[in-house]
């Protein structure tokens, strides 16, 4: 019987301002996602927060798309942004953009990454979480986990690993999708990819003929809700999240979380609207502080036992990352002090907020025709 994961997130308030999930909502997640466990509808559970998100991970039998799953994490939102408006956290309900759940939370505003697939001897596991970004985030990390040798040794010397991998990478504008191989095709995908805002991993499977893994279970998937686009406005941040499978024919694990030593470029610091280093730290500082920021990932690292989570181990809480968020920390210094510039600013077409359309009408007829 094969074993489905679902990490189901949304931030449904926060505390002070989008600065940290209160650790009341993570128990009163906790609460409901016991009852649903102790009722058989999921196996196991990890409730986290990362940032202003609360974070469901479940294991079950129900597979990818479930609406009982996808109820119960609706409902344990529903129960969190309860007493998130009693507590007048902020932002409370914030992601909850529907009054009524319809067998899906997808384009409701929660984020979900889920995978099923059959459990090898042993499966180890990496959920990541990041906040204040976009799914986009995800396209350089998972591209060199995946297809990039200079990152995962086992791509050039792990004959497992050596024909490369399947890419489904997602057009979030135009709501369609291509499969793209690696490493054959691995210059026509950087094309797409690197349009991060655009185009997105969506997952990751093993190549057909892989010795190890079925081409048809993902090895990896990212969440890649957007929730500007689901609301026609802004309401809040498309912060995602991915999981990625480890070891055994798939890149090892120092090789899944060996991309996240280098801090890149994001969009979505203060107001959805800024460029700036995504760091990796530790559940102890998941918190939002500096200009909102700087954007940051958790990675919690599991072993997968019979759709249960034996773990986690907070991968990041770590000094070998300790150069990583010194080095995140010059470029968010270099990054801020460009004020409202380009490229720290993003481009007026992608910013979350703008003030623009009322200056243009102020400025109106101030505007002359030049020769
Ligand atoms: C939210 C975020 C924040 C807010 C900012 C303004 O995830 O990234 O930077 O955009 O704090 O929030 P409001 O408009 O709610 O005061
Ligand atoms: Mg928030
Ligand atoms: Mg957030």
């Amino acid at each position: 019987m094969k074993t489905t994961i679902s990490l189901i997130k949304a931030d449904v308030g926060s505390y002070p301002g989008h600065g940290k999930v209160h650790p009341v909502l993570i128990e009163t997640a906790k609460k409901e996602l016991a009852k649903a466990e102790k009722n058989g509808l999921i196996l196991d559970f990890h409730v986290m927060g990362a940032g202003d998100d609360l974070e469901l991970l479940m294991g079950h039998r129900a597979g990818e798309d479930s609406s009982k799953i996808h109820g119960l994490a609706w409902r344990t939102f529903e129960a969190a942004t309860k007493v998130a408006k009693e507590l007048k956290l902020y932002g409370a309900g914030q992601d909850m953009l529907s009054d009524a759940f319809s067998g899906n939370v997808k384009g409701m505003g929660p984020g979900i990454a889920e995978m099923e697939f059959t459990e090898r001897p042993a499966e180890p596991l990496v959920a990541f979480m990041m906040d204040k970004t976009e799914p986009g985030a995800f396209n350089l990390p998972i591209y060199k986990i995946f297809a990039d040798p200079f990152n995962t040794a086992g791509l050039v010397i792990d004959p497992n690993c050596h024909a490369g991998f399947k890419f489904e990478i997602w057009d979030i504008q135009e709501h369609r999708r291509v499969f793209m191989n690696t490493p054959e095709e691995t210059y026509d995908l950087l094309a797409l990819i690197g349009a991060k805002s655009r185009y997105v991993i969506k997952r990751v499977f093993p190549k057909e003929g892989h010795p190890k893994l079925p081409e048809d279970e993902p090895v990896a998937v990212v969440s890649t809700e957007k929730l500007y686009q689901i609301a026609g406005e802004y309401v809040g941040k498309d912060d995602p999240v991915a999981l990625v499978r480890a070891q055994s024919g798939l890149p090892a694990l120092g090789e899944v979380i060996e991309p996240f030593a280098f801090p890149h470029l994001v969009s979505g610091w203060m107001r959805g609207s800024h460029n700036g280093p995504i760091m990796p730290v530790s559940f102890k500082y998941a918190q939002c502080t500096r200009f909102d920021g700087p954007p940051r990932v958790v990675a919690a690292g599991f072993q997968i036992s019979n759709a249960t989570f034996v773990g986690p181990v907070d991968l990041f809480d770590d000094p070998a990352y300790d150069l990583t968020r010194k080095k995140a920390q010059e470029i968010a210094e270099y990054m801020r002090r460009h004020g409202p510039f380009e490229p720290h600013r993003l481009p007026l077409a992608e910013m979350e907020y703008t003030t623009l359309p009322k200056i243009m009408n102020k400025l109106g007829d101030r505007f002359e025709k030049m020769e």
